[in-house]
Parts: structure tokens; sequence; C-alpha cells
């Protein structure tokens, strides 16, 4: 099983950013600790700033990767461009985020990627991105 996680911006700065949120662990520990738990799944991890970089990314794995599990971050919010390249490939993608963003500002309550995806998954913290993978195996 071939899965990619691709995070979007700002979350190159987990652990250093607004802890109280998003928690004191990097993402590059908690990869590290995920690819331990799940030994069978051949995993890989891309993270970018850049929203048509992301894009990029989900056209270079979206027909040959068995799962995409997508944090696009602000982007969720605003991308209409993402939204459509996740309706353009053929992999499965699942929405990830850390914080419930159901419980933060209303501008968080819209995502352009939820419609498009096979489910999301939210406020588990990192743990977001585990269950998101149990989903796939
Ligand atoms: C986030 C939630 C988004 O609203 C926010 O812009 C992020 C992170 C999350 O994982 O909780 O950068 O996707």
């Amino acid at each position: 099983m071939k899965l990619i996680i691709i995070n979007g911006p700002n979350l190159n700065l987990l652990g250093k950013r607004e802890p109280t949120i998003y928690g004191d662990s990097s993402f590059e520990s908690y990869y590290e600790n995920l690819k331990s738990i799940y030994p069978q799944v051949e995993l890989s991890y891309f993270q970018s700033n850049i929203e048509g970089e992301i894009i990029n990314k989900l056209h270079e794995v979206g027909f040959e990767y068995d799962g995409i599990v997508l944090n696009a971050a602000a982007y969720t919010h605003t991308s209409v461009a993402i939204g459509d390249a996740i309706k353009a490939i053929k992999t499965p993608v699942v929405e990830v985020h850390i914080s419930n963003t159901h419980a933060r500002e209303e501008f968080r309550h819209k995502s352009f990627i939820a419609k498009n995806a096979k489910g999301v998954i939210l406020g588990f913290g990192l743990d977001s991105y585990k269950l998101a993978i149990q989903s796939f195996l």
C-alpha cells in the first residue's frame, strides 16, 4: 500500500507554531513515529507553502498511489484549484486537520476539499493523520 501525506502552508512550523492549538511536536518526529507503526505501508511525505506545488504533487501521485492524506491547511478554506485537482485525480484523498476547524473561526468551517474527499478527519491533534492512514488499511 502506497500512501502519501501532503501538508500545506505553515505546517512546516508544527511544534513552534501556536502550540496550544497544534501541539509541541514537529511533524518530522511524528512522521518517524508513523513510519514505525505502519512498516507495511510505503509512506511518503511532502510539504509546501505554495498552492501550485501542492497541485503539482496531487497530479504526480494521483494516478499511482493508493491513497493521499491531505492537510491543505489554510488553502482548505480558499482553494478552488486544490478542490478541482482532487476531482481530477483517481487516488482517493482523506482530508485531515489537526484542530477541530468547526470549533474555530467561521472562515475555517468552509472546505473546498471535503466535497471531493473520501472522508474528513479533524480535531484529533496529530493523530488525525494516524486515523486517516488507518482508514486506508
Ligand atoms: C489546519 C486548520 C486550518 O484552518 C489552518 O489554516 C491550518 C491548520 C489544522 O490542521 O488544524 O493551518 O489545517
